[in-house]
């Protein structure tokens, strides 16, 4: 079943174009709805993993090099889990041919582990980038030794992809475009039964708590989350935006130090993942308030905590970050690499909205 399921979502991954937001958004909702209810869908898109050629790959041979921008994040946690497995378990690639190395949150480190993966003269390189920035500099690294990269879930700029492209470099992006994550946030927010306004004053008064603000993933969530109030028309009013670097720790400072400023009025906490937004729970059951009587809560990436909070009626809504088919497109694009194949430069995965409607579906898919 969690099989078909994420595969099914794997399916619909090179479909999506960086440019459609909003209408993505609400394709992935159908596309969400479809997937759980048409077994046939299922079934084809079950065979997708299976559906990669692995001919002309030297699988018993071949040297893959993994760097995680920092071991201690959550998702990247379980997306770093599910990538080793796939290549090992459904794609055949030898686990002692698989480096995978902590970028402990410091790009020089990670620059560092490059180097040596270039030196030992890895066949692909996947890529967590610490600052999507250095993507330029990583790229002309690799592609001056021959190494093909795919970069995942810290998307270098449109001008760095574009380049890939023009000059034939070997390297391309897998992730997902957080425009439609920050949209289903603030929309979970307008389904709720009072649109967000709980006091009835007019206007939805929200604190935003912000993950790395470097990364594109926290600039986009923090912007379209509040985007998709403004754009129904709802007036808004931020009474505090802070970073907390997608840390659980710090996002429940951050939420008790707001509480303890704003007190009543704040209506909405918007954070950019769960693990800030589970610390945020902390903070706000301990100042005595009530998810979804006196207060909202939205977070991303689906942590099954989180998602098991929702069904227990203390979470809003959450966004499902699909780790499973991220990690099972950039094996993909690094088999593609191996043959000798050219890819797109930009591959993006849809996401999935998770509100007490799904969620007991969704949590049994990511157990
Ligand atoms: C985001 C994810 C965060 C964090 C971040 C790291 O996509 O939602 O929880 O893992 O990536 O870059």
């Amino acid at each position: 079943m969690k099989k078909k399921l994420l595969a099914l979502f794997l399916g619909a991954t090179m479909a999506v174009s960086m440019m459609a937001a909003p209408v993505m958004a609400e394709e992935a909702t159908e596309a969400a709805t479809e997937a759980t209810t048409e077994a046939a869908a299922e079934e084809a898109a079950a065979d997708t993993a299976a559906a990669i050629d692995m001919e002309g790959v030297d699988v018993e041979n071949a040297t893959i090099g993994i760097s995680i921008y920092q071991f201690s994040d959550n998702f990247m946690t379980l997306y770093r889990t599910e990538l080793v497995r796939y290549l090992t378990e459904e794609l055949g690639f030898k686990e002692e041919n698989i480096t995978v190395q902590d970028g402990k949150n410091d790009q020089a480190e990670q620059t560092n582990q490059i180097n040596n993966f270039i030196t030992a003269g890895v066949d692909v390189m996947i890529l967590n980038l610490v600052q999507a920035s250095s993507a330029p500099q990583v790229t002309d690294m690799c592609n001056e030794a021959g190494i093909p990269v795919v970069y995942i879930n810290r998307q270098p700029d449109e001008a760095e992809s574009d380049r890939w492209a023009e000059e034939g470099i070997k390297a391309t992006y897998v992730g997902a475009d957080a425009r439609q994550s920050g949209t289903f946030q603030g929309e979970e927010i307008l389904e709720t039964s009072t649109g967000g306004d709980i006091n009835g004053d007019g206007k939805v008064s929200y604190i935003m708590v912000q993950g790395d603000p470097e990364n594109i993933d926290a600039q986009y969530r923090t912007e379209y989350s509040v985007k998709a109030l403004t754009d129904a028309g709802v007036e808004v009013e931020e009474l505090l935006l802070q970073r907390g670097d997608w840390d659980q720790a710090r996002g429940q400072q951050i939420v008790q130090d707001a509480l303890t400023q704003f007190g009543d009025q704040v209506e909405v906490v918007f954070c950019n993942n769960d693990a800030m937004a589970l610390g945020a729970l902390q903070a706000i059951q301990a100042a005595g308030r009530t998810v979804n009587e006196d207060i909202y809560l939205v977070g991303v990436d689906a942590l099954s905590e989180a998602v098991q909070s929702i069904i227990d009626g203390n979470y809003t809504g959450t966004v499902f970050n699909d780790h499973f088919s991220q990690a099972q497109t950039a094996a993909a694009m690094a088999v593609s690499f191996l043959k000798g194949e050219d890819v797109e430069p930009v591959n993006m995965v849809d996401y999935v909205k998770v509100t007490a409607d799904n969620a007991a579906e969704i949590l049994e898919m990511i157990q």
